[in-house]
């Protein structure tokens, strides 16, 4: 039998994550099928029940479902239960519906993995406090930085951030203004870039030795992409390597085959 996945989102048919599944599953011929589906902004619920009654066994979740996901599914891993976002369900033989956060993992292994940063020691920036900042919060502790700066133009959101991960490693909040020396790595977890705008930190944030990334992606450079390089930054990464990698870390647990990303990373650029 074709088993069967999709990725949600309103608007979704921008999304790569059908490509990326599909060279997943040509690579280890894997009987599956992977589409876009667009879901009404107030038909989440009965979008889910829709996708479970034609037999989808896995579903990823995109932009702006992943905190209302989060709210409706109550069996979920512990650290999508910290995370307070979901962007990977899988629809038990049962029926019930378990959900995850792969988008830290994903994270962290494109910085790593692919792009030979490590994270141990490091003064880490990371800018925003939605939803996708959340996500990675924990992995991204787990690599045991010196420090974890969460700047946020609502400071109050960040400061909620650190309330929830203090356990997890030194980690503080603050708001753009106040951002002071400079860090080894600035992530930006904003969604600034989608309206052409940057996080107003100062430009002494970054030296010649900081790598600088932009968790969103496009095929032309993001305005903090834009904004590191005039920065003079040791290097700026979109968020490309990230998508694909929290894909892969999705078909590993839908499938239990960890793919290998470099050819789809490879695919995407071109
Ligand atoms: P996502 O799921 O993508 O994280 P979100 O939960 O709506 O989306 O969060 C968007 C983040 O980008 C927030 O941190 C937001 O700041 P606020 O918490 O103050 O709203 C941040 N953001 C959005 N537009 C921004 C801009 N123009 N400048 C700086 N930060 C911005």
């Amino acid at each position: 039998m074709t088993d069967k996945y999709a990725v949600i989102g309103n608007p979704v048919h921008h999304s790569k994550s059908p490509l990326i599944h599909q060279s997943f599953a040509k690579q280890y011929s894997q009987n599956m099928v992977y589409s876009a589906e667009l879901i009404p902004l107030n038909g989440l619920e009965e979008g889910l029940k829709n996708l479970q009654a034609l037999g989808f066994t896995g579903v990823n979740v995109t932009v702006p479902f992943k905190e209302e996901v989060w709210e409706l599914i109550e069996n979920k891993s512990e650290f999508s239960a910290l995370a307070g976002a979901v962007n990977t369900i899988t629809i038990q033989e049962d029926g019930t519906l378990y959900a995850d956060n792969t988008d830290g993992v994903g994270l962290c292994r494109d910085l790593t993995d692919n792009h030979g940063i490590q994270l141990n020691n490091k003064r880490i920036l990371l800018l925003g406090a939605g939803g996708a900042a959340r996500g990675v919060i924990q992995p991204l502790l787990e690599q045991g930085p010196a420090e974890l700066i969460i700047a946020n133009r609502t400071i109050s959101k960040a400061q909620n951030i650190v309330d929830n991960f203090t356990d997890f490693g030194n980690i503080s909040a603050t708001g753009f203004a106040a951002v002071a020396g400079n860090y080894d790595i600035i992530i930006n977890a904003t969604s600034a870039s989608l309206q052409g705008q940057v996080p107003p930190i100062p430009a002494t944030a970054v030296t010649h030795e900081t790598f600088c990334y932009d968790m969103m992606y496009s095929n032309e450079d993001t305005s903090f992409i834009q904004w590191a390089k005039k920065q003079h930054a040791f290097k700026s990464i979109d968020g490309l390597g990230m998508l694909v990698e929290q894909a892969a870390e999705a078909f590993r647990l839908w499938r239990g085959i960890k793919p290998e990303t470099q050819s789809v990373i490879k695919l995407l650029r071109t």
